[in-house]
């Protein structure tokens, strides 16, 4: 399936162009000085001003940038907005969001979210005055049964991290806007090539671009985009009060990942559905979570919402971290490490790694057991990491087997050993009828 086609996007200059196009021309970025056809890398911190008194376009790299602002252009214009701003990482985008809230605000937030946000949720905004109301979003009815008058925000991520949930963002984003709540939408997973929340309502797109849009595992990264000028406003403010932008580097490395983010995003999808299907058949795997897969509760949505269904599945090894080392102690091609979306294919125990500052009742009551895997399907011959896979799961298997034999072996001798005794028994005149 060719997925970001016949999809237009609102973006200067090449409106009505279809998805790939705007990825390599929507930053709209003429270079004046040499014609040169990428954004160049302006290396500065400051710049030269003509006149005391007269604001230029550019005075200060905080405030802004000639690479970042191209870079911001690109991402909006990706997820069909006017307006983006850049961050040093997806934790500072998100952060930029959170700064509109006050002391008293309350926020409906997903049950099922990437760790660190969860973490600057009730570790730090907590600590300022402001409630979060965590709910299964896959019901909407439980994001309405959420909302207070003091409800500011409702936060979703779909798919979720690491259980791959969806919500509907369409009757979410609903829901809050007869509410007067802003909703916003970690897009980071589905990528603005599957999923475009602000055609579906949302208010807000925050994303770690450090995964799938920057694309190679080499920058941090995130941005924040909207539509809505009045909202615009205040994060812009807060992006220079607080000056957790990225550099330029940063900038054009993001820039250069988006150039590709519609032919790695499908290849990613490609890998992911052969992975998905390959760990279902396994004997040793318990569960896989992929929206792809018919036996996902959510196909039916993962179908109508998203454009394929991304390049990260997730898979129980029963609820057993012995099980999760030996599986990693068989692979080659799989690296363990944090992050996704990059074209190496990593793994991670989500437990212990990427969830670790969730507390582990929280964790385990969100389903997310000790056994759980989460896989980031790289761009490499798909048949190449499922034969990694497959050397990884035979140690599970094998193991597993050992185990059941030793369980089976032991069955065998008590029920001997009972045998015995109750013949003895017998004899002696012990037991009767
Ligand atoms: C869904 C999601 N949102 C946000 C973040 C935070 O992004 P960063 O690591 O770039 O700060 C992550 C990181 O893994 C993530 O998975």
């Amino acid at each position: 399936m060719r997925i970001s086609d016949n999809k237009t996007v609102r973006a200067a200059g090449v409106s009505g162009a279809a998805f790939d196009t705007v990825a390599i021309h929507g930053c709209a970025f003429d270079d004046p000085l040499s014609g040169s056809v990428n954004v160049p890398v302006y290396q500065t911190a400051t710049y030269g001003q003509k006149e005391v008194g007269v604001a230029p376009a550019y005075c200060y790299s905080r405030t802004g940038n000639p690479t970042r602002t191209a870079l911001e252009r690109q991402l909006a214009a990706l997820e069909g907005a006017e307006c983006g701003l850049a961050f040093a990482s997806g934790m500072a985008a998100i952060n930029n969001v959170l700064n509109v809230l006050q002391s008293g605000d309350h926020v409906v937030a997903g049950q099922d979210l990437y760790g660190g946000a969860y973490r600057i949720f009730t570790k730090l905004y907590a600590k300022f005055g402001v409630t979060f109301t965590f709910v299964d979003t896959t019901d909407p009815a439980n994001v309405a049964g959420a909302i207070t008058r003091r409800t500011r925000l409702l936060w979703l991520e779909s798919p979720s991290n690491p259980l791959l949930r969806l919500t509907d963002i369409e009757a979410c984003a609903g829901i809050a806007r007869r509410a007067g709540v802003v909703t916003v939408v970690d897009n980071t997973f589905a990528t603005p090539v599957l999923q475009r929340p602000l055609d579906l309502g949302a208010d807000v797109v925050v994303h770690s671009t450090t995964k799938y849009l920057a694309g190679h595992s080499d920058v941090l990264g995130g941005a924040v985009i909207t539509r809505d000028a009045e909202l615009h406003e205040p994060f812009k403010f807060f992006q220079n009060a607080v000056g957790a932008v990225p550099g330029p580097q940063d900038c054009f490395l993001v820039l250069r990942g988006l150039r590709t983010v519609g032919l790695r995003v499908e290849r990613h999808c490609l890998n992911a559905r052969r992975v998905a299907e390959f760990l279902s058949a396994h004997p040793a795997v318990k569960r896989v979570y992929y929206p792809g897969l018919t036996s996902h509760p959510q196909y039916a949505l993962a179908r109508r919402q998203q454009r394929d269904f991304g390049g990260v599945v997730s898979f129980e090894l029963g609820d057993d971290v012995e099980a999760v080392k030996r599986f990693g102690s068989g692979c080659r091609l799989w690296t363990l490490a944090e992050s996704l979306g990059g074209v190496k294919s990593l793994w991670c125990h989500p437990p212990t790694m990427t969830h670790a500052s969730v507390e582990p009742e929280v964790r385990r009551g969100n389903g997310i057991r000790d056994g759980l895997i989460r896989l980031s399907v790289g761009i490499e011959a798909a048949d190449d990491l499922i034969a990694d896979l497959a050397e990884g799961l035979d140690r599970v298997a094998s193991a597993q087997a050992f185990v059941a034999h030793q369980e089976s072996g032991s069955c065998v001798s008590r029920v001997r050993r009972e045998g015995a005794e109750l013949e003895e028994a017998c004899v002696a005149g012990e037991v009767s009828g």
